[in-house]
């Protein structure tokens, strides 16, 4: 059975740190309460004209996937990308990216799934690649959440940032790479966490944002639950599903929304907390950035080893959420 192997990863972040000190100044709130209830201490907020659209953050991001990988982008056969935020409505910033990677044999395409759009992305290239329809595929997830966050709400603002994160994908028969992608979703949430029409100021400090009329409203209490159950849930039958217990995981990387949301999960599913990846204090809820440049900065760190088994897990607005178990390869 051919299966997709992540033979290389990549990311990048804008340039621009927005720290917890410098919300203070923006909305009513503490570091101290960001800190207490998130995990959060800054994020990355893109620039206009800064070469920091959520295409440019990609194609940075799949250019270091692609040389790790050794691959070369006309041997790409398809770009797939998670994102809620891509630069135009249309044509999809997958397709931006193939024109500056100059990737012209591949089909590409976004996947809106909220913050789950990477896995979902991962889903649909690692199944093309089973097929035998494509070889090679890149798998990426950007987003540009300050340009729909709303700078007045306390309760969201502090929440989101902005990145990109990639991996390159190859075909495997051995017993390795993408060993299994499970989605769900439940749209009767839809209404915990969407895209509200309207419009907002942008605060003077982030006058280089560039707002689209429509921002991120949340019901956060009811979506922390649902979080907690979900990323627990289909962990548990990711796992299940290869006879696999948490004893076995080498390391978690979960979507980084809530340090809290993270360690209430890893508990439900006994994996200690030294074996789960997290890097939302830097760059807090990246959407679905967060897992490849999660896996990216753990790969970069030499925390994965061949024939390590890695759990990612996702949730996100739809309400989405997906669990894939991955025997590392690169
Ligand atoms: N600074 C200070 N106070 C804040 C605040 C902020 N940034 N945001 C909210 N508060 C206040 C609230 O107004 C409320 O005040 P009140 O008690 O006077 O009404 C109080 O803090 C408690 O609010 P609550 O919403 O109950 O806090 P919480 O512990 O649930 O934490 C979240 C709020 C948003 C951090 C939490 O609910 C969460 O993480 N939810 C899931 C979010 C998520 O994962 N979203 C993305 C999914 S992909």
């Amino acid at each position: 059975m051919i299966k997709g192997r992540i033979v290389g990863t990549g990311s990048t972040t804008p340039k621009r740190i927005l720290t917890n000190k410098d919300l203070e100044t923006i909305v009513d709130t503490t570091d101290e309460w960001i800190t207490r209830r998130t995990g959060i201490k800054e994020r990355r907020i893109s620039s206009n004209g800064q070469g920091e659209n959520t295409s440019d953050l990609a194609t940075s991001a799949s250019l270091k996937a692609l040389e790790m990988a050794g691959v070369s982008a006309d041997a790409l056969d398809m770009i797939v990308m998670g994102t809620v935020t891509p630069d135009r409505q249309f044509p999809s910033a997958a397709c931006l990216v193939q024109k500056a990677l100059n990737a012209s044999k591949a089909v590409a395409f976004d996947v809106s799934a909220g913050c789950s759009g990477f896995l979902y992305a991962l889903s649909v290239a690692t199944n093309a690649i089973a097929t035998g329809n494509c070889k090679n595929a890149l798998v990426i997830g950007a987003e540009r959440l300050s340009t729909i966050t709303n700078w007045e709400d306390r309760s969201t603002c502090v929440l989101l940032g902005d990145g990109a994160g990639a991996v390159v994908l190859t075909p495997t028969t051995e017993h390795d790479g993408i060993l299994s992608t499970h989605l769900e979703s439940d749209g009767s949430f839809w209404n915990l966490l969407y895209a509200s029409n309207g419009t907002y100021k942008i605060p003077e400090i982030l006058d280089t944002v560039e707002g689209k009329p429509f921002y991120v409203k949340m019901e956060g209490n009811r979506l922390f639950k649902k979080a907690v159950e979900c990323l627990a849930d289909i962990a548990l039958v990711a796992l299940e599903h290869h006879g696999l217990s948490s004893a076995d995981i080498t390391l978690m990387v979960p979507h980084q929304a809530n340090l809290r949301i993270i360690r209430a999960a890893a508990e439900r599913l006994s994996i200690p907390m030294d074996k789960v990846y997290t890097n939302l204090q830097k760059y807090g809820n990246t959407s679905s950035a967060s897992i490849p440049i999660a896996l990216d900065e753990a790969n970069q760190e030499g925390l994965l080893k061949a024939g390590d088994y890695v759990l990612l897990v996702t949730f996100g607005a739809g309400l989405t959420w997906g669990a894939s178990v991955v025997k590392w390869s690169v």
